[in-house]
C-alpha cells in the first residue's frame, strides 16, 4: 500500500514536472532601446591585463594596445577595476586620490589616450567608483585624523567604550569588517576609533556628512568630464550604518566572532539611506547627460544582497530611478558543479522575477573576487555552456577577462599570496579566502609569461595552463572557447536577437532550453549539463511555452567545443541527441502557411501519380 502511494506521488510529481507544473513556464518580453540594453561588457583587472613597460604589472598603455582585441570579441563596453592612485593595500580599492592615476598604471595623458582610442573604436568606458571608503593615506583621512577644521567628520569616528585598558577604550560595538576581525581601528593620534568595513587601510567615509556626499558627486562629474560612459559602483551596501552604532545580532552560522558571517548585518548594510544615495548618483548621471548631451551615462552597482533588496536598487515604489544595472550575481552565488537543469532554471527565473518592468536583466558570470567559471563549475567542459546562458539570455552580459578563454584558477602558495583577504588569515586556511587565483596575468600567447609582459617577472605568477589556454592558441584552433564566445557575441549583435519573447524550460533532468521567439522564427539554446548522452524533444520546449506556431528544421548557429556538430548543420527539433556537456544554439524559421499548403498538395499529387 505504502509503495503504491509512493509510486503515485513520484509519478504525479514527474507528470507535473514534465508538464511544467512545478516550474513557471511562461514567455517574458524584452524591449531594448538604449545602447547598453543588449551590450556585452568586459571587466578588465588592469594589474593583470597587459603590461606595456616590462615591470610585471599591467597598465593603461597595455589596455590601449589591446583595445582591438576587445573589439574583435564583440564587446561594446569595458569596465576597469580601479586605476586611481593607491598604496595597493587592497589592490586599488584603497584610493589615496580619487582624481589621479596610479603611477605604475601610467599617467593622465595615458588615460586620455586610452579614452580617445576606445571612442574611435566605438567602445564605451566604465570606471570603478569606490565611494564607501578611501585609503588611510588619502589627504582627507590625514586631515580628519588631525582634526583639521572642516574635515573632522569626513570619516566615522567613535570614542569607543570604557574597558579594562586605562589608555584605550574598547571598540564601540561588535561589528566585523568584511575581510575578518573588528571593523574598528584605534587611532593613537586622534584617540578615537575609526570604522573600516574592509581592510584597516580602507577607512569608511561618513555619508551622514553632506560635504562628503558632495565631494563624491564631484568625483563622478570629474570623470564624466574626462569622457567616461558610466561607473561600476563598488561595495554599495556598506555606505551607511545606523547612527546609534547598535550591536548586530549573531547569525549562528559560525562560532568565529572574527568572521563576517558571525553577524546578521542589519545595521551596517543596505540601509534605506544607502539605497537613496544610489538614486542621487543616478540624478548626477542623468543631469550630466541633460547638460552635455551624448548617450546615457550608466550606473552599474555591486550588491551581493538578497534579491528583494537588489530590486530596490533599480527603482523605488514611486519609480524613482536608481542603478541601471544592479549586478545579477545569481549565476555565481547559486550554481555549482552539482547543479541540475532545474537549478539553472530556478536561478535564472528568480532573477527575472525581480527585474521591474521596463528594466533590463543582466548576467554576470565572474569577477576578480570570485573563482573562475571553469573552476567553480567543475571543469573546462562547462565553459561554453555557461557562456551560452550568459549570452543567449536577453539583456546585458558581463564577462570577466579570461573567461572567454576558459581560464582556470591558478594554484598559488601561501608565499605567493598577495590578497589582503587571505593574508589576514593563516597558511592553514588562506585558500578559503584568497582571491588571487582568478587575478593572475591574462594569457595572450604561449611565449614565456603568456605574452603578458616583455619583462622577466609578473606581480602574481602566470597560471600553469597558459600554453594551451591563450588567445593565440584559441584563435588558431579549429574549435575553441574563444571562438564559441565570439560566435555568441555575433549572434547577440544581429537585429533578430534584439527584441523578442523568451522563456526557459527543463527537458528531462539534465537539459535546459532557452527559447527566444520573434516574428520570423525561434532560437533554441539547448544545454546538456550532464556527463551522459541525452535525447530530447526540443519541440516540447516550444509548446510548453505556449508558442503555437510550427517551425521548420533547425540550423546550428553555435556549437560548444564538446559538440560534434558544425555551424550550419541541420537537425529536427523533435529528436535531438545531445552529447555529454553539449551546448547548441539553434535557429528555426516559422513555417509559412502558404508554403506548407503547397508542400502538402505536392506530396498528395506525387503520391497519387505513383500509386
Ligand atoms: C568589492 C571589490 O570588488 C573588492 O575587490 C574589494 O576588496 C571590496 N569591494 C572593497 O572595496
Amino acid at each position: 500500500m505504502a509503495s503504491a502511494l509512493n509510486c503515485w506521488i513520484i509519478c504525479s510529481a514527474m507528470l507535473l514536472l514534465q508538464s511544467g507544473g512545478l516550474f513557471s513556464e511562461k514567455l517574458r518580453t524584452l524591449k531594448v532601446s538604449d545602447w547598453w540594453g543588449k551590450a556585452g561588457f568586459y571587466q578588465i583587472y588592469p594589474r593583470s591585463f597587459k603590461d606595456s613597460n616590462g615591470d610585471g604589472v599591467g597598465d593603461l598603455n597595455g589596455i590601449t594596445e589591446k583595445l582591438p582585441y576587445l573589439k574583435s570579441i564583440g564587446v561594446k563596453a569595458f569596465w576597469l577595476s580601479p586605476i586611481y592612485k593607491s598604496p595597493m593595500a587592497d589592490f586599488g580599492y584603497d584610493i589615496s586620490d580619487f582624481r589621479d592615476i596610479q603611477p605604475e598604471y601610467g599617467t593622465m595623458t595615458d588615460f586620455d589616450r586610452m579614452v580617445t582610442r576606445a571612442k574611435a573604436l566605438g567602445l564605451k568606458i566604465i570606471l570603478d567608483f569606490v565611494p564607501n571608503h578611501s585609503s588611510d593615506e588619502h589627504e582627507w583621512f590625514l586631515k580628519s585624523e588631525n582634526r583639521t577644521a572642516g574635515y573632522e567628520d569626513y570619516y566615522v569616528w567613535h570614542d569607543g567604550i570604557p574597558g579594562n585598558n586605562p589608555l584605550q577604550n574598547d571598540p564601540p560595538n561588535n561589528w566585523v569588517e568584511n575581510f575578518r576581525g573588528s571593523a574598528w581601528r584605534w587611532s593613537a593620534k586622534r584617540k578615537q576609533y575609526y570604522l573600516h568595513q574592509f581592510h584597516y587601510k580602507q577607512p569608511d567615509l561618513n555619508y551622514r556628512n553632506e560635504k562628503v556626499v558632495n565631494e563624491m558627486k564631484d568625483v563622478l562629474r570629474f570623470w564624466l568630464g574626462k569622457g567616461v560612459d558610466g561607473f561600476r559602483v563598488d561595495a554599495v551596501p556598506w555606505l551607511f550604518e545606523v547612527a546609534d552604532f547598535r550591536n548586530e545580532p549573531v547569525s549562528n552560522l559560525t562560532s568565529n566572532p572574527l568572521s563576517p558571517e558571525y553577524l546578521v548585518h542589519i545595521y551596517t548594510q543596505d540601509l534605506p539611506e544607502t539605497v537613496d544615495m544610489v538614486y542621487q548618483w543616478r540624478e548626477v548621471m542623468d543631469d550630466y547627460k541633460t547638460k552635455n548631451g551624448g548617450d546615457t551615462r550608466l550606473l552599474m552597482t555591486e550588491a551581493w544582497s538578497n534579491l528583494s533588496v537588489v530590486a530596490n536598487y533599480f527603482q523605488d515604489s514611486n519609480k524613482k530611478q536608481g542603478s541601471h544595472m544592479p549586478f545579477n550575481f545569481q549565476l555565481i552565488l547559486r550554481l555549482n558543479q552539482m547543479s541540475k537543469a532545474a537549478d539553472f532554471k530556478t536561478v535564472i527565473d528568480s532573477w527575472l522575477d525581480i527585474v521591474p518592468g521596463g528594466h533590463t536583466p543582466n548576467w554576470v558570470l565572474g569577477n576578480h573576487d570570485r573563482r573562475r567559471v571553469a573552476s567553480r563549475m567543475g571543469g573546462e567542459h562547462m565553459v561554453d555552456l555557461m557562456a551560452m546562458v550568459e549570452l543567449t539570455m536577453p539583456g546585458v552580459s558581463v564577462t570577466y577577462q579570461g573567461e572567454e578563454l576558459g581560464m582556470t584558477d591558478a594554484n598559488l602558495s601561501w608565499e605567493q599570496t598577495k590578497d589582503p583577504a587571505a593574508c589576514q588569515t593563516s597558511e592553514a586556511e588562506y585558500t578559503k579566502y584568497t582571491r588571487d587565483p582568478s587575478r593572475t596575468p591574462f594569457h595572450w600567447g604561449n611565449s614565456s609569461l603568456a605574452g603578458f609582459t616583455n619583462g622577466t617577472k609578473t606581480w602574481l605568477p602566470v597560471a600553469a595552463n597558459y600554453q594551451t589556454v591563450n588567445v593565440q592558441a584559441e584563435q588558431t584552433a579549429s574549435k575553441s572557447h574563444l571562438k564559441v564566445f565570439q560566435e555568441l557575441m555575433k549572434l547577440r549583435d544581429s537585429s533578430d536577437f534584439y527584441e523578442n519573447q523568451y522563456g526557459t524550460v527543463v527537458l528531462g533532468t539534465n537539459v535546459l532550453a532557452i527559447v527566444r521567439v520573434d516574428c520570423k522564427g525561434v532560437y533554441v539554446t539547448l544545454l546538456n549539463i550532464a556527463n551522459a548522452t541525452e535525447t530530447i524533444n526540443a519541440e516540447e520546449a516550444i509548446t510548453r511555452l505556449n508558442i503555437t506556431k510550427t517551425y521548420e528544421k533547425s540550423r546550428v548557429l553555435v556549437a560548444s567545443v564538446s559538440s560534434k556538430r558544425s555551424i550550419g548543420d541541420t537537425l529536427q527539433l523533435h529528436e535531438v541527441v545531445l552529447q555529454p556537456y553539449e551546448g547548441l544554439v539553434l535557429r528555426s524559421g516559422a513555417t509559412l502557411l502558404f508554403a506548407r499548403v503547397l508542400y502538402i498538395l505536392a506530396t498528395i499529387t506525387i503520391q497519387r501519380l505513383f500509386s
